[in-house]
């Protein structure tokens, strides 16, 4: 059994990132429901507890109390926010209530390292999100460090290897906060760090096995990474059970379902069904010039053609998502923002509840930087695994104005020049995003003695972190110069090239 450091959830909205943080230091970490009994810990193995934040107070109520009996397993317990005042109430200590919380940067100053500061710095900024506090220590602890707020910040029992911190160590901001995390794993629960992405596929191909039975999977599969990933994992956990479904509607780039078909058919040998509707897309699409008009109607006819195809290969149970973690807060954090809308075409919202499908997400937990790793571990070619986001509108959202046939075949040629350029070069892999758009203007080329009246291509490329934010990419001149030139050179219909070199904002990265 590997060695299981549970975090038990208080609902913290940070709950996954310290399971994520603990993955980080090689230690297999699960998170359980606050209320998990101190039985089925120790059944489980349980090196250590990690008590999360969580949004209540100690004295609401309804406040989530953990099994006490917990604290009596013999096994380290660590109580972050939250977790720490729940140390404080329920090992005889006095927490102070608070009707208001405190939030932000603050300085951490170590008394006495022990072994959860070991080899750290004395002073330390930490970021703080709490309301109740600490006021008399519970029996057997010691205060190690303080803050200007808390005198309490951190509190040891080195001899029932018990430590509760104020601040949150799994958040970016909070300074060595994985290595505090670290020396509470290894230092203090003995963790060995040797668990890797490998154990999470055996780990999640277990857990799909038992959850899923004999029943049939079926998932929709985009050629991103995270359903390419989802796919693949579980492919390898129930081989033929799983049929997977690819709509072409007629939106794509050049080679993109050809390649589909040839990785999951033909390599990984999945039950692929390849749904050629893009007549339909067209025909529905026909004189729609609006961005967003167009946006719905490709969503609206995915589910559409998606639903029907799903008809048609009979039964099953469930329905696999490549959902990611951020996916999930976002859907929740958001609400009725666009965004999350765009996310529920994607992930194809409210079919599982008109088909009765149960959800399939194996990824749910884990990071799109972790999600490559598995990724690449399963095997996915770099290519998919680093492959740079596409909109699941598709090219639908890079010809400007109303759709034709041969716009979009003007701009299928164009892009993959583009790509071909970048790859060569080795650009693409350094850029977020590149790309061709297609401008429906007309513009004087010559070509020979003749004057001719052709369109335009917009090339986008940009550097960005999250999509919330991008520049233009400063390629070098003659890689531009070769991109111009075998634009207008090889594709018919394109007498100019121009570049985009808008940032995001005021400009957003996609033109539609
Ligand atoms: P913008 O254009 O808003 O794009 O700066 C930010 C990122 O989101 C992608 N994008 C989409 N992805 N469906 C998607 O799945 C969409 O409708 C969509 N619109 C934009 C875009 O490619 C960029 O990475």
């Amino acid at each position: 059994m590997a060695q299981t450091i549970a975090v038990l959830d208080f609902g913290s909205q940070y709950t996954q990132i310290i399971a994520r943080r603990v993955r980080e230091c090689q230690v297999y970490s699960k998170i359980y429901p606050y209320g998990t009994s101190a039985k089925t810990l120790k059944d489980e193995g349980v090196i250590g507890i990690i008590l999360s934040g969580g949004p209540s107070s100690v004295f609401a109520k309804d406040a989530p109390m953990p099994d006490k009996e917990i604290f009596k397993l013999g096994v380290p317990v660590l109580g972050i926010c939250y977790g720490l005042q729940l140390m404080g109430r329920l090992l005889s200590g006095k927490v102070s209530r608070s009707d208001h919380r405190e939030y932000g940067k603050g300085v951490l100053t170590i008394k006495k390292p022990g072994r959860l500061f070991s080899k750290l710095p004395k002073r330390l900024t930490v970021w703080n999100s709490h309301g109740d506090r600490v006021i008399q220590l519970p029996k057997g602890f010691t205060a190690i460090g303080s803050t200007e707020n808390s005198e309490y910040a951190v509190i040891e029992d080195a001899k029932r290897n018990f430590y509760g911190i104020q601040f949150h160590p799994e958040v970016f901001h909070s300074e060595c906060g994985v290595d505090v995390l670290k020396n509470f794993l290894v230092g203090v629960c003995g963790a060995k760090q040797d668990w890797s992405m490998k154990d999470f596929i055996a780990h999640s191909i277990d857990g799909i096995r038992t959850k899923v039975g004999k029943s049939r999977v079926i998932l929709g599969l985009s050629g991103g990474v995270d359903s390419s990933v989802a796919a693949a994992l579980i492919h390898r956990a129930i081989g033929k059970q799983l049929t997977c479904v690819f709509v072409d509607n007629g939106l794509l780039r050049k080679g993109e379902r050809e390649a589909v078909e040839k990785l999951y058919g033909k390599h990984f040998r999945i039950d692929l069904r390849v749904v050629d509707a893009s007549k339909l897309f067209l025909k529905k699409l026909k004189d729609v010039s609006d961005p967003e008009t167009k946006r719905k109607i490709i969503g609206r006819t995915f589910v559409e053609v998606f639903e029907k195809s799903l008809k048609s290969i009979g039964h099953a149970d469930f329905l696999a998502q490549g959902t990611l973690y951020p996916d999930v807060i976002e859907s929740v954090a958001i609400g009725n923002n666009p965004a999350a809308l765009i996310k529920s075409h994607h992930n194809v919202g409210g079919l599982p509840a008109r088909m009765k499908l149960k959800l399939l997400e194996p990824l749910r937990e884990l990071f799109k930087d972790e999600v490559r790793r598995v990724g690449s571990a399963l095997g996915l070619p770099k290519e998919v695994v680093w492959r740079q986001p596409f909109p699941g509108p598709g090219l639908g959202v890079r010809v400007m104005g109303s759709l034709s046939a041969e716009k979009l075949e003007i701009l299928r040629q164009a892009d993959f020049i583009l790509q071909d350029e970048m790859m060569n070069s080795g650009w693409y892999w350094k850029v977020w995003q590149s790309f061709c758009v297609f401008l429906p203007v007309k513009s004087v080329g010559v070509v020979g003695d003749e004057r001719n009246y052709s369109y335009v291509i917009a090339l986008r490329i940009v550097d960005s972190i999250d999509a919330m934010t991008a520049d233009w990419t400063r390629l070098p001149f003659p890689l531009i110069q070769k991109i111009s030139s075998r634009i207008t050179n090889e594709v018919r219909g394109v007498s100019r090239v121009v570049m985009d070199v808008s940032s995001k904002p005021p400009a957003t990265i996609e033109w539609e």
